[in-house]
């Protein structure tokens, strides 16, 4: 492959360096194409945009592969734990026994929240969406939390990153307590990380709590499933906010912000409702039809950079299957969502397309059948992803070359004019 790349405009020849990646498409380095060019390039929507170097996370669209630090999202979510692959994506390899019951001792020991935090929730209405109580608490954790906020001290920002990998289930679970009007679980240090979320939330005072540990393993693998994701919406979000030098916390927030949009992580609640709108089998030719018609997309389905399936989506379908099969639910809901897939696999329209299921597409079927309401499922998204969004913000911060995210524009609004009096227009 070339080592530089010649553009020329007009009369003028510029020259830019081609950088090479491990794997995967290299990048034509613009940095100096303004300066040199006094033009700049144009890509809203960041298409053919490569917006950083990181080291976490490697998606190939067209192959359908995900991995994380090297390793394949199957092998991770088959042979690994959510809590070793936060270590993996925080620190860039597997930990060492000794190394894993360290990280695990301290995420363990920051699961609690500031008892003053508790009457945060109180401010909500009981039927607030949860994201949008995620969104807030998230966004105040500074307050509670501000000796580990100062970003230029490594310590603090280890510490802000433990501190938010392991609140999160409390938060996540506090904000599902409070929509059902259920008194509060406290964690328990003795249970693991996926148990213990399952515990605070759906453990009530008046019987004794029984995990389940086939569903405390689904849990653990959706959230590896879910846990990062390259430099998709919300993680791009997260390392704009942290360019500014804010504090994880706040990116944090921004990120959940951006990640409930339905084209986002809220498409898992927007899948769950779809399917139900749908009903029955019989409904699908006439709701495919709506689609191809324009009004309004297959949620679940697509993807920016898969255009073929989405191996986390493969991996649902499977927790999906042993998550009904364990509970022993029929849920016809999986049948037509099985035969909605077979259906647009087949058919021109998205195939041409490219559009295949996407994660999102089984995961709002798994998580009913846990127990979760569907406005629960992108606060379960975002509890996972926070590792991501961390762990990229981390590795944002580290860098030296590290700038404040400032893109510029195409401008075709009004050019100069002279302000006219009210009476005069
Ligand atoms: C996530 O980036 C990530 O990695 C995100 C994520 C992560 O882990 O962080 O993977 C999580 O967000 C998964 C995606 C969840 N969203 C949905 O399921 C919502 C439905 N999907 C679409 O909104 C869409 O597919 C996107 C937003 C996901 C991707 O859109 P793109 O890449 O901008 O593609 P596009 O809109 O340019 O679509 C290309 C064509 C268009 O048709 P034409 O105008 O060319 O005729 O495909 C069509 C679109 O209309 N299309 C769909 C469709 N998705 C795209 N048509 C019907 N149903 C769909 N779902």
């Amino acid at each position: 492959m070339a080592d530089k790349a010649t553009l020329t405009i007009g009369d003028k020849t510029i020259e830019m360096p081609v950088l090479k990646g491990s794997t995967g498409p290299d990048v034509v380095d613009v940095r100096k194409f303004y300066a040199e060019s006094d033009m700049f390039t144009f890509d809203p929507g960041f298409t053919s945009t490569a917006s950083c170097e990181s080291k976490i996370t490697y998606i190939d669209g067209d192959a359908g592969i995900l991995l994380h630090r090297g390793y394949p999202i199957d092998q991770l979510v088959e042979k690994s734990s959510f809590l070793e692959v936060c270590y993996l994506l925080l620190h860039g390899d597997l930990p060492k026994a000794d190394e894993f019951e360290k990280f695990e001792h301290n995420i363990t020991y920051h699961t609690m929240l500031h008892a003053q935090f508790d009457r945060f929730f109180e401010g909500f209405r009981r039927d607030a969406h949860p994201m949008a109580i995620m969104t807030g608490a998230v966004g105040a954790l500074s307050a509670f939390y501000a000796d580990s906020i100062n970003v230029d001290d490594p310590r603090e920002r280890e510490i802000s990153a433990h501190r938010m990998i392991a609140k999160m289930p409390t938060i996540a679970a506090r904000a599902f307590k409070y929509h059902m009007g259920q008194p509060f679980v406290s964690p328990r240090n003795e249970l693991s990380y996926s148990e213990n979320f399952l515990r605070m939330c759906f453990a009530v005072p008046a019987e004794d709590y029984v995990p389940n540990p086939v569903l405390t393993r689904a849990m653990d693998r959706i959230f590896i499933l879910h846990a990062d994701h390259e430099q998709n919406a919300s993680t791009s979000t997260v390392r704009l906010a942290g360019s500014s030098g804010a504090h994880p916390f706040a990116c944090i927030a921004a990120g959940i912000a951006c990640l409930w949009g339905p084209s986002h992580g809220g498409a898992n609640q927007e899948a769950l409702e779809m399917l139900e709108e749908i009903g029955t089998v019989d409904k699908i030719p006439e709701f495919i039809e709506g689609v191809k018609a324009r009004k309004y997309k297959l949620m679940g389905f697509g993807h920016r950079v898969y255009k073929n399936f989405d191996p986390r989506a493969t991996a649902m379908q499977k927790t999906c299957h042993e998550v009904l099969g364990e509970l022993g639910i029929k849920d016809p809901l999986l049948e037509v969502a099985m035969e909605l897939e077979k259906i647009a696999l087949s058919d021109p329209y998205f195939i041409e397309r490219k559009l295949y299921p996407n994660i999102d597409f089984y995961s709002g079927i798994t998580l009913r059948a846990m127990g979760f309401p569907s406005k629960m499922f992108t606060v379960l998204f975002a509890l996972a992803r926070t590792v991501g969004w961390i762990s990229q913000w981390k590795e944002m911060f580290e860098d030296p070359g590290r700038k404040i995210g400032r893109p510029r524009q195409l401008y075709t609004g009004p050019t100069e004019r002279d302000y006219v009096a009210i009476d005069k227009r």
